[in-house]
């Protein structure tokens, strides 16, 4: 934004585009919803230590063990509960589903019921809460089916082309709210001194090529030729095939590795391997891959299994795992291509 612009908030963006009939009042309403949820997340992961909120949840020195298997964080469950209490009682959701509920959860019959389903990883990069490390929040937004009389969770299994909305919110140096309603991806910075995200990138485009990869290399004994091969020949650099030399960088947080790569380009990988191949994967289809899939076409990049546009998956389960490549145009393809010619 250039310092004499005059700052469009979220507000008015959201209303702009509702002016222009590309959202409704309801879905207007969600995505502010969403955004107040985060600050409150925001405000308890920036307390740190101070809050009493890192460390494991549970209680005696019993682990809380959440439906993906993972012992959970006092923050996955502090930021999953305010994400449900904020979007409850608003009357423009059906449902809600999480990755750290068995289950989507129904609204009430004390409020209005809407027409959206709302999903989200209220806590991603769970790893590195304690250790201050930037971590996020993603969520996507479906239509709920009108046409059924009790909402589960089978509605949900919609592909990502479904998607009317998807976004996260980066908790680092910054908070900032990186959105899409489909007419591209903007990103919003928090402007704590007003309380209020303030558009800080109209129109995000990743770069096309990229020499940065994102990857867990520890992983490499375990992953599939293709991926063997593809990083093979990252890691050749100028004597390669590919020609060139690449830099690697990992956080660990999907939400911060994506945000980097929204800005400056590069490509994620998750790749299948023999520690999660009887799970699909290890990111979850539908709080990780769809949203962050959606955000990065909007933004001219690709994302795909490694052998299927990300968005067109027919999902078979609400926490369904999958690999994961997404990122620069021309190197997710490169990384297609090795997939394509060793099946
Ligand atoms: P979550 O904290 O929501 O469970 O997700 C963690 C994910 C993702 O953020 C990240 O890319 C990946 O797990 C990190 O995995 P490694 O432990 O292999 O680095
Ligand atoms: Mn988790
Ligand atoms: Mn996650
Ligand atoms: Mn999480």
């Amino acid at each position: 934004m250039s310092p004499n612009a005059s700052p469009v908030s979220l507000t008015r963006y959201l209303i702009e585009e509702q002016r222009e009939g590309r959202i409704g009042p309801n879905l207007r309403l969600l995505i502010e919803v969403v955004a107040r949820a985060c600050k409150s997340i925001s405000i308890a992961v920036g307390k740190g230590a101070l809050g009493g909120v890192l460390g494991d949840a549970g209680t005696a020195g019993e682990a809380s063990i959440n439906v993906q298997g993972e012992a959970q964080k006092k923050l996955d469950v502090l930021s999953n509960e305010i994400l449900l209490e904020a979007n409850a009682w608003g009357g423009h959701l059906a449902a809600l589903a999480s990755e750290e509920m068995d289950h989507c959860v129904v609204i009430p019959d004390e409020y209005p019921r809407g027409s959206y389903l709302l999903l989200f990883d209220p806590l991603d990069g769970s790893s590195n809460i304690d250790v201050n490390i930037s971590v996020g929040t993603i969520f996507s937004v479906l239509r709920c089916p009108d046409d059924i009389a009790t909402v589960g969770d089978e509605h949900f299994l919609q592909p990502g082309t479904a998607q009317v909305a998807a976004g996260y919110c980066t908790y680092g140096p910054s908070t900032m709210l990186v959105l899409t309603i489909g007419n591209g991806t903007h990103s919003f910075t928090l402007d704590r001194e007003i309380g209020s995200f303030v558009m800080t990138t109209r129109g995000m485009r990743i770069p096309e090529e990229t020499r940065e990869f994102a990857v867990n290399m520890s992983n490499q004994r375990f992953w599939e030729p293709p991926m063997q091969a593809y990083v093979g020949d990252l890691l050749a650099g100028t004597q390669g095939p590919r020609g060139k030399d690449f830099n690697m960088r990992w956080v660990a947080s999907m939400v911060a590795d994506v945000h980097r790569i929204l800005t400056r380009g590069g490509i994620f990988s998750y790749p299948l391997d023999a520690k999660c191949a009887d799970k699909g994967g290890k990111l979850r289809l539908m709080y990780e891959a769809n949203p962050m899939a959606f955000l990065v076409e909007q933004a001219g990049g690709e994302a795909s299994t490694g052998r299927q546009r990300m968005l067109d998956v027919a999902p078979t389960g609400l926490h369904q795992r999958v690999p994961v490549f997404l990122g620069s145009k021309r190197e997710v393809q490169a990384a297609v291509g090795y997939h394509t010619r060793h099946d």
